[in-house]
């Protein structure tokens, strides 16, 4: 068989590359990468954050400080692995800005306009440099966290869109660089309690009991499953798939569709 991707488990030669890796998400999925044996870049824009994920590591994790939304940047840093012989196999495209719910006349160019850089062209420049060069080599992996609001969005007028698109990159960007032999996917979470997320909770601003009754199985995400589903994606076991966006959301989709329906009764 082609081993178009990366092994599952064990060595799978080369290090995975992990954008937003100090944030709740990012760094669940260092971690289980790190436990299936991957060499782990953490990638985040906020080094106070990264210094803490690294020790969460257990220090054995190197941080790169960057904003994915510079492309030269990251042109840059990826030019330094390439004299240092270091090779970027895995990119998860995790680094992102969550949005308040607001009416779509409050949604300030500003604001709209970063999340858009994050979000959208982040993961675009990302791909462009690291799965470029994993082209190049014949092998590799990405996905992209996208979200539920990929594919039902959520009136969240900057970030919904955002997450659309990032969906649409992910099967354009599988059929660019599928011959050259790498998969690109998507997963897309549902609620996740992260620590922000979590935080959100205890302030009262999202009701657990509201969002979990719209879950087929009754609770919310635990960043462990996203980082589950991206490791299995990643591995060799997922050899014939890409360009799909995998849904990690409790049933999230499935349920809450279907209580719109009984909505609808007289
Ligand atoms: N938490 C959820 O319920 C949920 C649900 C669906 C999708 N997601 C998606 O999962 C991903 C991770 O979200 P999270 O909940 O862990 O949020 P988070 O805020 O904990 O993590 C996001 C990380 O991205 C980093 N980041 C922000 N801007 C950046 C930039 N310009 N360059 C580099 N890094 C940057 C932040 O510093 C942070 O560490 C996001 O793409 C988010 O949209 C989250």
């Amino acid at each position: 068989m082609s081993r178009a991707g990366p092994a599952a488990g064990g060595a799978p030669g080369g290090a995975a590359l992990i954008t937003g890796g100090a944030g709740g998400i990012g760094l669940a999925i260092a971690l289980r990468l790190q436990e299936e044996g991957w060499p782990v870049i953490l990638c985040d824009i906020d080094e106070a954050a990264l210094e803490k994920a690294q020790d969460a590591c257990g220090g054995k994790a190197r941080t790169l400080a960057l904003d994915v939304s510079d492309k030269d940047t990251l042109e840059a840093a990826a030019q330094g692995y390439d004299e240092e012989g270091l090779t970027v196999s895995a990119l998860v495209n995790g680094a992102g800005l969550l949005q308040d719910v607001m009416t779509l006349e409050d949604l300030e160019p500003e604001r709209n306009r970063r999340i858009w850089e994050v979000n959208y062209f982040g993961a675009l420049y990302c791909t462009q440099v690291f799965a470029g060069r994993m082209a190049a080599r014949g092998r590799g992996a990405v996905v992209n966290i996208t979200s539920i609001n990929e594919q039902r969005p959520l009136p969240l007028y900057a970030y919904a869109p955002t997450k659309v698109a990032l969906g649409a990159l992910t099967q354009l960007s599988a059929a660019e660089y599928g011959p050259s032999g790498v998969r690109v996917n998507a997963v897309a979470p549902g609620f996740t309690l992260t620590p922000l997320f979590k935080q959100k909770i205890e302030a009262g601003l999202r009701s657990t009991d509201a969002l979990e009754s719209h879950c087929a199985l009754g609770r919310l995400v635990e960043p462990a499953e996203i980082a589950a589903a991206v490791a299995f994606l990643l591995s060799n076991d997922a050899s014939a798939i890409t360009g799909v966006s995998l849904p990690v959301d409790c049933g999230w989709l499935a349920r809450s569709h279907h209580m719109n329906f009984h909505d609808l009764k007289a």
